[in-house]
């Protein structure tokens, strides 16, 4: 029997200037956007921050010694990935890890390829630090814009253009935000092929894999598959994760990367090298708590998320907007396209109404909308209730906002 975990209680987070929270502070809009949930980290967490917070010397602080093997082991019994204790590099945060995998892979002016809609930083880390973006459009297999897959012909014309600059390094959102799929064994077994083909290096974010809501496939680090492909290949890889988004520890800024080859690793290093903090020793602290106790905790976290996902799927259904109904993370994409039509921009019409929803513009779609239901159900009903009374407000019928 698992233990009971509060998922309904709705806490002040303005108290400590919450991003999410801050960027509607004063105005009725229930915020939907930034990827952190309104909930409480698991309580493991809470009493080992409390401990070290109680022992009141807050000094420079190392990794705990024994952080490196305990991560290990942890890959090795959630993922059935072997990596090396010397293979991880610590990091305040995974979007800094994004930006130096590119100045470790490319020469200024490579290439750097990403499949869009995907989080902004991956569109903009090549631009960045000074190299070339290669933006993939994901392929939609549906009338409805929300079933995506790699569009391999477009990525094998663009790669292959003898007139660019060399593309270097793919930057993959492994599962992927926004679209909330897993890519199949079948898709990861032939974009490694495709890496191999063109010599490309890898950088896998793989922040979001501990969120994989049904349960049913476990998740497979790129890296492994590009192993057991051919180990020369892995020297290829850099797989980026955190506790971040499944413990809801983003604030605390704790990342690391798994570089398994050591002249990429020192690359990545020197890249680092006087730019860079060191994690806060409170992000130690609590990374190493959610390795201890905290999977009961994560189970239940999984139900309440099933059970957003599906109340949100439900409502935008009865709204007539498309959608994904997603098999990772607490995001669910909207094409919102046919109803930009009707109120301009969607994201702007919906806080009007009470909502903070992210607009797609940004992921590189825009007229969709990414929608995060992370948070207490009460919160939740009343967001829902007033994205329809929107969509009400408009007096037609819904089936006029199918595109
Ligand atoms: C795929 C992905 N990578 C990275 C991040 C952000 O990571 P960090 O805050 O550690 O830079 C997010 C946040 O939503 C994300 O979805």
């Amino acid at each position: 029997m698992s233990q009971a975990f509060d998922f309904s209680s709705v806490a002040d987070r303005l108290a400590w200037s919450a991003s999410k929270w801050e960027k509607y502070r004063g105005r009725d809009v229930i915020p939907l956007w930034v990827a952190d949930m309104d909930f409480a980290s698991p309580p493991s967490v809470q009493r080992a921050l409390a401990a070290h917070v109680a022992h009141g010397n807050y000094g420079y602080m190392n990794a705990p010694r024994e952080l490196p093997q305990q991560l290990a082991e942890d890959y090795r019994q959630r993922y059935g990935w072997t990596i090396e204790p010397q293979w991880i590099v610590w990091l305040p945060g995974l979007v800094l890890g994004l930006n130096l995998a590119v100045k470790a892979c490319c020469a200024p002016g490579e290439r750097v390829i990403a499949f869009s809609p995907v989080y902004p930083p991956f569109l903009h880390a090549a631009e960045l630090q000074g190299r070339s973006p290669l933006n993939i459009p994901l392929q939609t297999s549906n009338a409805a814009g929300t079933e995506f897959a790699i569009d391999f012909a477009a990525l094998e014309q663009a790669v292959s253009a003898a007139d660019q600059p060399a593309a270097r390094l793919l930057l993959l959102c492994h599962p992927h935000n926004p679209i909330g799929r897993l890519f199949s064994r079948a898709e990861l077994d032939q974009l490694a092929a495709f890496c191999e083909r063109h010599d490309l290096y890898v950088c896998s974010d793989e922040v979001h894999a501990d969120l994989i809501l049904d349960g049913h496939t476990p998740h497979l680090p790129f890296a492994r598959v590009m192993a057991e492909r051919s180990p020369a290949l892995l020297q290829r890889s850099i797989t980026l994760h955190g506790p971040g988004k499944t413990y809801n520890l983003a604030g605390l800024g704790i990342a690391w990367a798994i570089i398994p080859d050591s002249a990429l690793r020192q690359r990545f290093r020197a890249a680092m090298q006087r730019l860079v903090p060191e994690p806060c020793g409170f992000s130690y602290t609590a990374l190493q708590a959610t390795l201890g106790d905290a999977e009961d905790w994560r189970q239940a976290l999984l139900a309440q998320l099933r059970e957003n996902r599906d109340k949100v799927s439900a409502a935008l259904e009865r709204m007539g907007l498309a959608h994904t109904h997603p098999q990772v993370t607490y995001l669910t994409w909207i094409d919102a396209r046919a109803l930009a039509g009707r109120v301009g921009n969607p994201g702007r019409w919906f806080e009007e109404h009470g909502v903070g929803l992210s607009d797609g513009t940004a992921f590189g779609s825009p007229g969709y909308l990414r929608l995060n239901f992370a948070l207490p159900p009460v919160l939740l009903d009343e967001a829902l209730a007033r994205m329809q009374r929107a969509i009400d407000s408009l007096g037609s019928p819904f089936p006029a906002l199918t595109p």
